[in-house]
């Protein structure tokens, strides 16, 4: 194993894990008709993201899906410790009213919301909720918006707005979060949303891309937060779709039977509209994920861009194939890059988190705890390191 020499600011890189939550038992790869909410299955399914060490669930949005807070609220009373993640079009809801509820399910959930502000990818699923501004005007929209959720939550005294999308006047003091804020994510691959999440961004959220093109887009939110004045960076959130088994060779015939019911599912219009779309789609995340898709199947220790070929890059549509080992060092290859929040959501979604739980998360923990503690790559996962994309490593650890 190679050597790992601790950099002055010496501790490895922490990592948190995000899943996606579901409201009932249906998925691309077990399609059940209807759209009702099940209550018991939410429970088991929060519950099993407890058990299993995750941290974080996406509660996401779409013009046609459940309301995130109600889900987020009930989430919160069945759990002790996750922290849903709300996403939040700032075209559905006033920002003053945004920082109430965000604020009134921080203290109901004892500080443990999240908002992840959507800008919107799609015209036509903006314009089905009467958004019909442009996306760059959306970006520029919600940077006004996650400013004034800021101030909702801080100002100690009434406040009014005069801004190019919002005005009012003598607003609050508004209700008080649990411990101060709350944790605003921004996410997209656009320069826009560089622009906005790198300025503004307690979180930045990516899809999952081949290790170099990470790279690059964390440059750049990195350079966007620098341009801002900050002197921190957003937290790097990447994302994948992992298809795990007790060796590669078994996770690989896994992967090929996920991918026809994938694109069975797609096929027959199981998706919601926001995840459906014909020919280039608008959004820059999707548009790279299919350019990355058209320059090979398989990049880096295990990412399989299959997935967003066959879904036109719908959402979170690349996986990390491989045995528990392998994606764990997949995983670990990301946190190296500087990435410290790594969403893994399945296809099988409940049985495929509790694998994750089971078996890739303690993995990656135990790895980084064993850095921590020596300061050296350890051996509880294989990880010989890879080419170029390695060479940039995060601060804490570098390969001697
Ligand atoms: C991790 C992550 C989660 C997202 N969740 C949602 C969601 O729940 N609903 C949605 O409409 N868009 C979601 N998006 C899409 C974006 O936030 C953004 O609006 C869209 O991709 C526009 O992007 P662009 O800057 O890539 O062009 C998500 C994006 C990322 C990276």
């Amino acid at each position: 194993m190679p050597e790992l020499r601790p950099t002055p600011s010496s501790t490895a890189p922490e990592v948190e894990f995000i899943s996606a939550v579901n409201v009932r038992e249906s998925s691309e790869l077990h399609p059940r008709p209807g759209s009702g909410v099940d209550l018991a299955y939410l429970r088991r399914y929060a519950r099993a993201l407890e058990d299993g060490g995750f941290d974080y669930t996406l509660v996401a949005y779409g013009s046609q899906s459940f309301d995130p807070f109600t889900v987020a609220a009930a989430l919160s009373q069945h759990t002790e410790r996750i922290k849903p993640i709300i996403a939040l079009r700032p075209n559905t809801m006033y920002p003053t009213v945004a920082a109430q509820q965000l604020a009134t399910l921080d203290q109901l959930s004892h500080g443990r919301a999240v908002v992840h502000i959507i800008s919107g990818g799609s015209d036509a699923e903006q314009a089905s909720h009467g958004d019909y501004l442009t996306k760059d005007e959306r970006y520029d929209r919600s940077e006004e918006f996650v400013e004034i959720l800021r101030r909702a939550w801080t100002e100690t005294a009434p406040f009014s707005h005069d801004g190019r999308y919002y005005r009012f006047d003598d607003f609050g003091p508004g209700f008080p979060t649990w411990s101060g804020t709350i944790p605003v994510s921004i996410g997209g691959s656009s320069a826009a949303a560089y622009r906005v999440g790198g300025r503004l961004g307690d979180i930045f959220g990516l899809w999952g891309e081949p290790l170099a093109d990470t790279r690059e887009q964390i440059d750049r939110v990195a350079e966007a937060a620098r341009a801002a004045g900050r002197t921190d960076v957003p937290r790097i959130w990447v994302t994948f779709r992992p298809i795990v088994a007790a060796t590669d060779a078994l996770a690989w015939e896994k992967a090929e039977a996920t991918l026809s019911a994938v694109e069975a599912a797609h096929a027959s219009g199981f998706l919601p509209r926001r995840l459906r779309t014909s020919g280039r789609p608008q959004n820059a995340g999707s548009q790279r994920l299919l350019d990355i898709a058209a320059r090979g199947d398989v990049h880096d220790r295990a990412l399989w861009t299959r997935p967003a070929q066959v879904t036109n890059a719908a959402g979170a549509s690349t996986a990390l194939v491989g045995s528990y080992e392998t994606v764990a060092a997949a995983i670990l290859d990301y946190v190296e890059l500087g990435a410290s929040l790594v969403s893994v959501r399945g296809y099988d979604n409940l049985n495929d988190a509790i694998d994750y739980g089971r078996y890739v998360l303690p993995l990656v923990r135990d790895e980084l705890a064993h850095r921590r503690a020596t300061g050296r790559r350890g051996e509880v996962v294989a990880q010989p390191p890879l080419e170029a994309p390695k060479a940039a490593k995060a601060d804490a650890l570098v390969t001697a």
